[in-house]
């Protein structure tokens, strides 16, 4: 991803706020589940790295975003100052639109892929990174602030905002390693709920996390007049609704004909992360 920037042919102050969000780190969680379907069904990983970098780079402008001052207003950002902070706000909306439009390139560039697969992963991220997914799930969230949101309405904005992405990194997988029609729907479902429990163990955290750990502000979600699944069930419950999705992302697991131990320990990871 690092060395795809560097020789963007592009302006430097543009590539050095990219390179500074997409190398701050971060848990690479969706190119990881996109690789663990691949190696789901015994696939090269090293032809699609490309392709699984794109999913990277939607995420991290997405992230660039989200922090700006007329959104969540954060100053932190995979423990390091938010892009805006860094860069000005004009860029770092531009070094977001560059992240976005950038990773359409990736994948139409791809050695490896047919054109068939390229199109179709194209067509996923668009509509997964779009107005009926994470930018819908936003605006939803942003709506949302300042009124109490049902437990699902709010389900419906975690689907949304972080479902969707996680959803689109498995088909994407799904898709490198030319699943089975049935395989992709029950490896769809299972994102489904572990977005879901993605985003409560994000809300979570957000309460109960520590700066040094999260690498982001803790308290953000109160400070913005967020509705969130403890405002809503309490820290006990959120915790067993999310328990709950991980259950059900689990059972479809269970009916996937492949290797299907890492995408189990990833479900696992999100219970129990700290960052
Ligand atoms: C944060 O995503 C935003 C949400 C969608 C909840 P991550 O928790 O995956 O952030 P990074 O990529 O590890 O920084
Ligand atoms: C935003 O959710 C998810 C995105 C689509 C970027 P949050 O606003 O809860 O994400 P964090 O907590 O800032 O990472
Ligand atoms: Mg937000
Ligand atoms: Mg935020
Ligand atoms: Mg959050």
């Amino acid at each position: 991803m690092v060395a795809y920037l560097e020789n963007l042919d592009a302006p430097e102050t543009l590539k050095k706020s990219m390179l500074y969000s997409i190398s701050a780190g971060g848990k690479r969680i969706r190119p990881i589940l996109a690789l663990a379907v691949l190696e789901a069904f015994e696939k090269n990983t090293e032809e699609v790295v490309d392709v699984v970098c794109s999913i990277e780079f939607v995420h991290t402008y997405s992230l660039i975003h989200d922090d700006l001052p007329s959104m969540d207003n954060d100053d932190y950002r995979r423990g390091k100052l938010t892009n805006h902070k860094v860069f000005g706000e004009a860029q770092a909306i531009l070094a977001g639109d560059a992240l976005l439009t950038e990773s359409f390139s990736l994948i139409a560039n791809n050695s490896y892929l047919t054109s068939d697969q390229k199109v179709q992963m194209i067509s996923v991220l668009s509509k997964a990174a779009g107005s009926t997914g994470m930018v819908g799930g936003q605006v939803e969230d942003i709506e949302g602030e300042n009124r109490d949101l049902s437990l699902t309405e709010l389900e419906s904005i975690h689907e949304k905002k972080t479902g969707k992405m996680l959803e689109c990194s498995v088909i994407i997988g799904g898709i490198a390693a030319e699943a089975s029609d049935e395989d992709l729907m029950h490896l769809t479902k299972y994102a489904r709920h572990i977005g879901i429990a993605f985003q409560i163990q994000d809300d979570i955290l957000d309460v109960t996390g520590k700066q040094e750990e999260i690498g982001k502000p803790v308290g953000s979600d109160e400070a913005n007049l967020k509705t969130t699944y403890p405002k809503i069930l309490g820290l006990e419950g959120a915790k067993k609704e999310m328990e709950s999705h991980i259950h059900i992302s689990l059972e479809h697991l269970n009916k996937i004909k492949g290797n299907t131990g890492i995408l189990a320990s990833i479900a696992d990871y999100i219970i129990k992360r700290n960052h």
